[in-house]
């Protein structure tokens, strides 16, 4: 029998998993799975979010590229795609005011809240995934290629199985940087710069990976480029985010 775990403790013990034994995800298991990710909150119990499980291998091939050939898109032994539905709803509401920023927002919010859900409760049950925000990298072609409706958008996928491989824990910036009270404070730069030291030191010692590299780095690698500029268009298309 396994041994209860602390969902704290699995929280605290979170690494993202790209490397998978070569084992299915039992059925029971992927049903409890599913069952917490979808206990999650729910606003307005709108319940408007979808997972949509990819299990034909040729589909798992096309969003492996379109995540940027990210290969545990292909490699897991699951795959799913978490996605904003508010055409369920509408459905039933009939003269739906849809297209609000707002909607967007809660819908987004929703997705990612189911997601987190479903990766704690497969790490309290001794699998490992990672969330694959690149597939919004070929985000309309991930649209056509799952046969989205309008109103329904893929927002995040999820690769996960056993793993074969766990990095270590990568630290995180400091609870004094953070963690605020009452009102916003700017962070101490000396100790982000404590703490990109011990990034650096993390990246060169790691098992896997090593590399001569820094987490201010890495933030400024992203955000001095542009990010995917065709996701607002591509929103607006489909019903969203257009007021
Ligand atoms: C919304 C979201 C999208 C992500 N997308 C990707 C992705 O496309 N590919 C990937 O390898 N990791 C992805 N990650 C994982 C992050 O890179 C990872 O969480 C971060 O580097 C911290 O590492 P850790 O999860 O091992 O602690 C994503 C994480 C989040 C929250």
């Amino acid at each position: 029998m396994s041994e209860t775990k602390n969902l704290g403790d699995v929280l605290r013990a979170h690494v993202s998993v790209r490397d998978y034994a070569d084992r299915p995800v039992e059925d029971d298991v992927r049903d409890r799975i599913l069952e917490a990710a979808f206990a999650a909150s729910s606003t307005c119990f709108l319940q408007l979010i979808d997972i949509i499980r990819i299990t034909n291998p040729e589909k798992r091939a096309r969003l492996m590229t379109l995540s940027g050939n990210q290969a545990h898109v292909a490699s897991a032994p699951e795959f799913w795609v978490f996605c904003a539905d508010y055409r369920r709803d509408a459905l039933l509401a009939g003269e739906a005011d849809l297209g609000w920023t707002e909607q967007l927002l809660a819908a987004t919010l929703d997705a990612g809240i189911v997601a987190q859900s479903a990766m704690a409760a497969l790490e309290a049950e001794g699998l490992g995934g990672v969330f694959v925000g690149g597939l919004r990298n070929g985000i309309a072609e991930v649209d056509a290629l799952l046969e989205l409706p309008q109103n329904v958008v893929p927002l995040l996928g999820l690769a996960f199985g056993y793993p074969a491989w766990r990095n270590e824990r990568k630290p995180r910036l400091p609870q004094s940087v953070t963690v605020m009270e009452n009102v916003y404070r700017d962070a101490d730069p000396g100790q982000i710069a404590a703490y990109d030291a011990r990034m650096h030191e993390y990246f060169a010692c790691r098992a896997k990976n090593p590399r001569d590299d820094t987490w201010i780095n890495g933030v400024r690698g992203i955000l001095r480029r542009e990010r995917r500029p065709f996701v607002l268009e591509f929103l607006q298309k489909k019903g969203f985010g257009l007021k």
